[in-house]
């Protein structure tokens, strides 16, 4: 393979890009096109230093094995590429190897795929040492797959590993072996990162604050609410992707009541399965939090579906159902009046479901409170001591079972309990 050389000095300004959202026909349970591509040209334009010229649906019968689209369709695109003067073209699906060499011999671009994009935003905004090491770790995976290839930012980015060119058959394995050795080095590094985090955790699991998550389809507003909850500046920008490690504020509630606030990175539908570990990496904060504020654009045609997907990768994720959740139906501001009231009626029937703008603020104290009660009924660590004239709140803490263990004193007890707000309010209250 020959490589596109136009575009390899990084001084030539910005990349012109076009996102190709291929329809194709025989895909089970696929979802309509219009939209897969609005998320596409979105992606894009999260990514820095491209210029997002435009963007199409490509209606596909069959995919073609050595070039994904058929000789029609291919000739068109062409000359649209060359008119439009596009450097770079992204294929919001799956390419195989054999199909990116090809496409990019015949329309003399550089081509990246869903997969590649993805990781490119990572990349871009991995901001804690794991989650950059678990997006090198997924990138080198990938690449180990597909090593004819040239890879835009990234390899800019790092210098490079030299996958350049159309190398023999000895090159290849050569640059399989560095890749192999890369991988290897990586997963130490990410061991002792892992490990020292959890250290982290378990300190700070003694401070006895819930952790609130906030989760949601990526650009469903969470950053907005969170700065709203917070008065913290996080990057509120119209781009997917804003925050891809979780960022954690402490608030104090009106009763008092101290909590962990944790924004994470939005989900996305298909997240190609290289990506689950560099993406679960970021969701860390979750596996451990006391509430769930599932944060919903209610404004978006697809709505639903982005939530079944949310909680389908929740699911996955291992977080289960034990843990309270919330749902936020955000940017109920754009939804006009008679929609807004079926939802309103829909929402009150549900204890679970708030209806809110995190854009206007309408809402956020019912959410505050709601969050408040929420909390009430989730256990936290405590340590507790009591001189030996308090026998009878002592037993009391008994009665209730929340003692997990004891000791005596000089004086009296130390106690190490598990307890609610609401049980650390009545205990409070006992004479
Ligand atoms: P990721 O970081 O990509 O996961 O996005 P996010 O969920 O954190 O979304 P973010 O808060 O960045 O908001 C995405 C866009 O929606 C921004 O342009 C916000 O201004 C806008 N937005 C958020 N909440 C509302 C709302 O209640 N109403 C309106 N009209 N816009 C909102």
């Amino acid at each position: 393979m020959t490589r596109p050389d136009h575009d390899d000095d990084v001084s030539a300004g910005p990349e012109r890009a076009f996102v190709l959202h291929p329809d194709i026909a025989s895909e089970a349970g696929r979802r309509d096109a219009r939209a897969g591509l609005a998320e596409a040209l979105s992606l894009a334009a999260a990514l820095p230093g491209l210029d997002v010229v435009g963007g199409e649906v490509v209606a596909v019968r069959k995919p073609q094995p050595g070039t994904l689209f058929g000789t029609g369709k291919l000739a068109e695109l062409k000359a649209r590429l060359e008119a439009e003067e596009i450097d770079l073209v992204l294929v919001d699906g799956p390419v195989s190897p054999v199909q990116q060499r090809n496409l990019e011999k015949e329309w003399d671009v550089k081509l990246l795929d869903r997969t590649g994009l993805i990781l490119e935003i990572f990349a871009d905004r991995a901001a804690t040492r794991e989650g950059v090491l678990q997006v090198e770790l997924a990138a080198l995976s990938y690449q180990r797959t597909r090593l004819v290839r040239a890879w835009t930012h990234l390899e800019r980015q790092r210098g490079g590993l030299g996958f350049v060119g159309g190398p023999g058959e000895t090159q290849i394995e050569a640059d399989r072996r560095a890749i192999d050795e890369a991988i290897t080095r990586i997963r130490r590094q990410l061991a002792r990162v892992v490990k020292t985090r959890t250290l982290h955790r378990a300190s700070r699991a003694k401070v006895p604050f819930p952790v609130v998550a906030l989760v949601g389809y990526t650009n469903a507003g969470k950053s907005t609410l969170f700065n709203r909850l917070t008065g913290a500046e996080v990057l509120a920008k119209d781009m997917l992707f804003a925050t891809l490690d979780p960022t954690m504020r402490g608030v104090t509630l009106e009763t008092g009541q101290r909590i962990i606030l944790s924004d994470t990175v939005g989900f996305i539908s298909d997240l190609p399965t290289q990506l689950v570990a560099a993406f679960r990496a970021t969701l860390e904060e979750v596996l451990s939090a006391d509430l769930i504020l599932h944060v919903r654009d209610i404004a978006h045609e697809e709505s639903e579906a982005q939530a079944r997907d949310v909680e389908a990768i929740l699911h996955e994720l291992g977080v289960g159902e034990e843990t309270p959740r919330l749902e936020i139906w955000n940017k109920i501001d754009l939804v006009p009046g008679e929609r807004r009231e079926a939802l309103d009626v829909l929402a009150a029937r549900r204890d679970d479901v708030l209806v809110l703008s995190a854009h206007t603020g309408e809402g956020t104290e019912r959410l505050v409170a709601a969050v408040t009660e929420r909390l009430d009924g989730v256990r936290m660590e405590a340590v507790l001591d009591l001189d030996f004239t308090q026998g009878r709140r002592h037993a009391w803490l008994h009665e209730q079972r929340v003692v997990t263990a004891e000791r005596q004193t000089e004086t009296g007890w130390r106690l190490e309990l598990r307890w609610s707000r609401a049980q650390e309010r009545r205990f409070n209250q006992l004479d």
